[in-house]
């Protein structure tokens, strides 16, 4: 079977790595692609945004299975073409997709079914936000309720932030992403993302990862869109990732069918691990990005069954093993991220880094010419490592960030810290 993968990140390179050591398939095609994912698959112009020419590429390259890597085309209804034109496809249609598109419909979805969550009220009126937020106090969660790249989202320590974060929102500062807004609850525990396959009807639990989102060692300084990651998160025990099962994908399963939106695809759910237990503070509904990379890594079986599956059905049906081992990935970003940066910097000594079989170097933004790599983004290389423990994968990982010569590069040097102190 020949496979079409939409986009250009570290995600999809570990998706088509993965994707690429399954018998089940023939060629594998990647819209855009980058400078990595060559090696393993042909890199094509297509926009994913013209579904007539994604639609005509599938039938003139025999596609029989379609891979959405980023929300932008589950949102924007690319499921949806692809379905009508009874081409195979892995990932939600744009209705489902509203569990990430829309703040606001996952909180009224937690309510209406008791999935436990953030207290939250949903306002397109400034005066109203506002009261709400008084009468609920600070610290306050803002959140514009549309896509905002990972930015919507406003923690408020006092009130005065709350306003201003109000006033910006529904001032236009994410577009048409902040004509509403969900004021919220402030959790407190500890974070950790959980990954389910659905098909609509039954899941398939996929593994635990604890993400870093801001730029700087001890997690301060701005969010990114993620500087590292590590799988399993040891805070997700047993007990914890059967309650969140339970009580929160479970229930959002038959939710999202009863209310005439079934939900194919992956559930990556981001919670909060509070004294009551588990609770959702959001929904994606794509691989996490750089989450994918270490799942894909521990992943011992073959993925392109699990993801027909979604599609198909019975996604409960397909076995599934994974390494007992950990994975930890760095994200090696330009100089500069996520502010302005460089761009087209040389990054040398990619090959002699990646000799080990439990080692893997994932390109994110870079673009391969004349046989050389280039940085051409933000987040540029994902170096992912397995080891016995998050410690010893730790180490494997920062071992090879220091054969890589990228003098315009850097990484955060404390990846992984709250597992390896849970460690020792
Ligand atoms: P989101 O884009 O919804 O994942 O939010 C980004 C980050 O903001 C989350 O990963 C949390 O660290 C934080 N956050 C969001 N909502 C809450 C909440 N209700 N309480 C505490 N932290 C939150
Ligand atoms: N790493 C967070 C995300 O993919 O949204």
């Amino acid at each position: 079977m020949n496979i079409l993968v939409i986009g250009g990140g570290g995600r999809e390179h570990a998706l088509v790595w993965k994707i690429a050591q399954s018998p089940l398939v023939g060629r594998i095609f990647v819209a855009p692609g980058n400078g990595g994912i060559g090696d393993l698959a042909t890199c094509t112009t297509l926009n994913s945004s013209d579904h007539d020419a994604v639609v005509d590429f599938c039938i003139t390259e025999n596609i029989g299975l379609v891979v959405v890597g980023p929300e932008g085309p589950l949102v924007d209804g690319l499921v949806d073409r692809l379905e009508a034109e009874n081409i195979t496809a892995f990932g939600p249609t744009a209705a489902a997709a509203q569990l990430e598109g829309s703040k606001g419909f996952t909180k009224d979805l937690c309510a209406k079914y008791n999935i436990p969550t953030a207290a939250y009220g949903r306002f397109s009126d400034a005066a109203k936000a506002r009261n709400f937020a008084n009468k609920m106090g600070a610290p306050i969660v803002i959140k514009a309720d549309g896509l905002a790249a990972g930015k919507g989202v406003i923690i408020a320590e006092t009130m005065a932030e709350a306003h201003s974060a109000i006033e910006d929102i529904l001032g236009g500062q994410f577009g048409g992403a902040g004509a509403e807004l969900v004021v919220e609850e402030f959790l407190t525990g500890e974070e950790a993302s959980f990954f389910a396959l659905c098909d609509g009807e039954t899941i398939l639990p996929l593994a635990t990862a604890q993400d870093h989102k801001q730029v700087g060692e001890g997690d301060v300084g701005p969010n990114t869109g993620g500087m590292g990651a590590y799988s399993p998160a040891p805070v997700m025990t047993d007990e914890m990732t059967s309650r969140t099962i339970e009580e929160i994908i479970l229930p959002t399963m038959r939710g999202m069918k009863a209310d005439g939106h079934p939900f194919k695809g992956i559930f990556f759910a981001g919670l909060m691990i509070t004294d009551k237990g588990p609770e959702l503070i959001e929904y994606n509904v794509r691989f996490g990005d750089p989450e994918c990379q270490v799942l894909m890594m521990r992943m011992k079986s073959d993925i392109v069954p699990a993801l027909i599956a979604c599609a198909k059905g019975r996604v409960d049906k397909v076995e599934m093993d994974w390494h007992d081992k950990a994975a930890l990935t760095v994200v090696m970003a330009a100089k500069g991220y996520p502010g302005s940066y460089d761009k087209n910097t040389e990054v040398r000594n990619l090959d002699q880094a990646s000799q080990d079989e439990n080692m893997m170097i994932f390109h994110a933004g870079t673009k391969k010419e004349a046989g050389k790599i280039y940085a051409i983004g933000g987040r540029v290389l994902n170096v992912t490592a397995m080891g016995n423990g998050v410690a010893e994968a730790k180490d494997l990982a920062y071992s090879t960030v220091d054969r890589i010569d990228w003098p315009e590069g850097f990484c955060r040097r404390d990846i992984g810290w709250r597992a390896v102190k849970r460690e020792r």
